[in-house]
């Protein structure tokens, strides 16, 4: 006799994380929208300081965090949630505000996690196409909301194409989304959309009880590998119904003492992205010299279909056989063949160029 799971483990989608590479020194990593920059020197100091007070459980209220945090944004610390990477958040989010018969709206394709939060509480998922040009269609959405409606998620830049919306119309459709509704604007990679001021959004949480704008700091700062991501939250009631369904320690001691002082170098920040934006341009100019036509990034991925007449799975095989790897469109939700490739290093990007030229041989017959 097998074990037999519960439904809900049945429903759940596998995430489709990329990683566990035996050799991955050897490879161009460019699957998982990471940062290419390693952690400041400030951040491994405060890392190895932190270092001797292991022995202890890390502070549950993430204290010091929460308060650079709220004097950065400008929000009280107790509308502050905080969590083991921003992931975190959100499916503690969709714990405590979802169940059977409720609904949770959002645009497809868009963040892989959003349908476990559906499939986890068994609330039904309401998935909303995106437009022509890739972007949510936030007047399809709003048509959407029910009275059964708990959440909706906007992904502002969008994974996995990297569109972005003007924040008037994510004003709008929150202006417009009944206040029973709490809405999740996903703004992990906000620092890189240069048609914003990424702090512009925060405003909206004056007005806004039932907005969370969810945050990390594994992209721009660079430590994914450390786990921390914050929401900024119009009311205390959500931080509070987040402490309810999590373990006590959502955020461990290395990932706090590096977040706090990742917050204290602005420069750098603007210093990578500055670099990241040169490398957006420069790689989307010689996908369209292959003739592809990769939608407007405001992120540091760029995302592009390659035809109908071409094999993803082919492509992407090609990419891996010469040590570059990305990420397939239909493992992310597209309906045609599509990759989304992370930014790299202007030698990484190179490398993933040259090799994409070559995987893309011989044209097809158009
Ligand atoms: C849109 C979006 N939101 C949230 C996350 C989660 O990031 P983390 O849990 O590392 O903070 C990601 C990660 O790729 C993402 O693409």
């Amino acid at each position: 006799m097998a074990i037999e799971f519960s439904q809900r483990i049945r429903r759940i989608p596998v995430y489709p994380a990329a990683g566990g590479y035996a050799n991955p020194d050897e490879l161009t990593l460019l699957a998982s929208n990471e940062s290419p920059f390693p952690p400041l020197p400030e951040v491994r100091a405060a890392i190895d300081a932190a270092i001797g007070s292991l022995n202890r459980y890390p502070d549950p209220h993430a204290t010091r965090l929460r308060a650079k945090l709220a004097e950065r944004y400008e929000v009280p610390a107790a509308r502050i949630a905080i969590g083991n990477g921003s992931c975190d958040v959100l499916l503690a989010a969709g714990e405590a505000l979802l169940e059977p018969g409720a609904e949770l709206v959002y645009a497809w394709p868009s963040f892989s996690i959003y349908p476990h939060l559906a499939a986890a509480s068994g609330a039904r998922a309401v998935t909303v196409p995106l437009d022509s040009e890739h972007r949510h269609d936030l007047p399809a959405m709003l048509r959407e909301i029910t009275v059964a409606t708990r959440l909706a998620i906007v992904c502002n830049p969008n994974n996995p194409t990297g569109t972005a919306l003007p924040l008037a119309d994510i004003a709008g459709f929150v202006a417009e989304v009944p206040p029973h509704v709490c809405v999740i604007v996903d703004e992990a990679y906000c620092e890189f959309n240069l048609l914003e001021d990424p702090d512009a959004s925060i405003d909206l949480l004056r007005s806004h009880p039932n907005l969370v704008l969810l945050r990390t700091f594994s992209k721009v700062h660079g430590l994914c590998g450390l786990r921390v991501g914050f929401g900024l939250c119009g009311s205390e009631a959500l931080p509070r119904a987040l402490d309810q369904v999590r373990q006590p320690f959502f955020a461990n001691a290395l990932a706090q003492a590096a977040a706090v002082e990742a917050l204290g170098h602005q420069d750098a920040v603007i210093d990578r992205v500055t670099r990241t934006v040169a490398e957006r341009i420069s790689v989307d100019e010689r996908l369209r010299a292959l003739g592809l036509q990769p939608a407007e990034s405001q992120a540091n991925f760029c995302w592009f279909e390659l035809g109908e007449e071409r094999d993803e799975q082919q492509v992407l095989n090609g990419l891996a056989e010469r040590g570059v790897l990305v990420r397939a469109g239909s493992a992310l939700g597209s309906a045609r063949p599509a990759l989304r490739v992370t930014y790299g290093l202007p030698e990484e990007n190179v490398r993933f160029l040259d090799a994409l030229a070559e995987a893309l041989e011989p044209a097809p017959a158009s």
